[in-house]
């Protein structure tokens, strides 16, 4: 299998080595991933979850604009959530989850989600500025490229909107930094990378830029708010 981190992409711009997770996931590792989730997803990653993604969407909730993108979309656990005047699009590259958002949209009748696209959110079909916001919860350490995922956003919402990421990121110390360094060896298993550190996502100026904000009630997941300059 092909690995991310070794295809000639010009790496210049983007997240520093030291920044990078050990074992980076490729389109297709990602897809065998999420085909064995997909059935177990919600169960297993569903309720640990919940507070991170319920605090992304009242984020996305209580900004202006109704055109929303949410990237990585999954099984759709946050489609329920948000106001019924935000207009979502969601993708992901998983159509095995795809499936299970479309039967939840199905089943809960949510005429607010507009489209669910199987499509690589490192490298959308939309046009500049397409959206007021975009989303993506626990995405950011599952993509090859973060730094392309966050250029990708950047540049399909509209200057002066919005976007989100909620994730667990990399402790900076600790007994947890050593339980994540050596989780991450499970990366392919896992879809994931537990050792994924901010600074893989975010450059040193969006970090001063972006609102940082640990969730509670444990502070595991971390939600970065980044709003768009006028531009980009
Ligand atoms: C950990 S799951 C999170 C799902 C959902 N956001 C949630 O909160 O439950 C990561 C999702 O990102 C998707 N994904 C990974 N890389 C992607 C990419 N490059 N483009 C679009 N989706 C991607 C996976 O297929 C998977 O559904």
């Amino acid at each position: 299998m092909p690995d991310a981190a070794h295809q000639p992409v010009d790496m210049s711009g983007l997240a520093t080595e030291s920044h990078q997770p050990k074992s980076a996931l490729d389109a297709e590792a990602v897809r065998a991933a999420y085909r064995r989730w997909a059935n177990i997803y919600d169960t297993v990653f569903g309720g640990i979850s919940a507070f991170g993604r319920r605090r992304a969407v009242d984020a996305v909730n209580n900004l202006r604009g109704d055109r929303v993108l949410e990237v990585g979309v999954g099984t759709g656990l946050a489609l329920p959530h948000y106001r019924a005047d935000k207009i979502i699009t969601g993708i992901d590259l998983s159509e095995a989850m795809l499936a299970k958002a479309r039967e939840r949209v199905a089943r809960e009748a949510l005429g607010n989600v507009a489209a669910l696209h199987e499509m690589d959110a490192e490298a959308t079909d939309f046009a500049d500025d397409s959206f007021d916001i975009a989303v993506a919860m626990f995405v950011a350490s599952v993509v090859p490229n973060p730094r392309r995922l966050l250029a990708e956003l950047k540049r399909v919402v509209r200057p002066g909107g919005h976007v989100l990421f909620v994730n667990h990121f990399l402790a900076t110390g600790g007994v947890r930094l050593l339980c994540e360094r050596a989780m991450a060896r499970a990366s392919h298993s896992l879809g994931w990378h537990p050792d994924f550190a901010l600074e893989a996502l975010l450059t040193e100026s969006d970090i001063r830029k972006a609102k940082i904000t640990p969730v509670p009630p444990l502070g595991l997941f971390t939600l970065v708010t980044l709003q768009c300059d006028d531009e980009t």
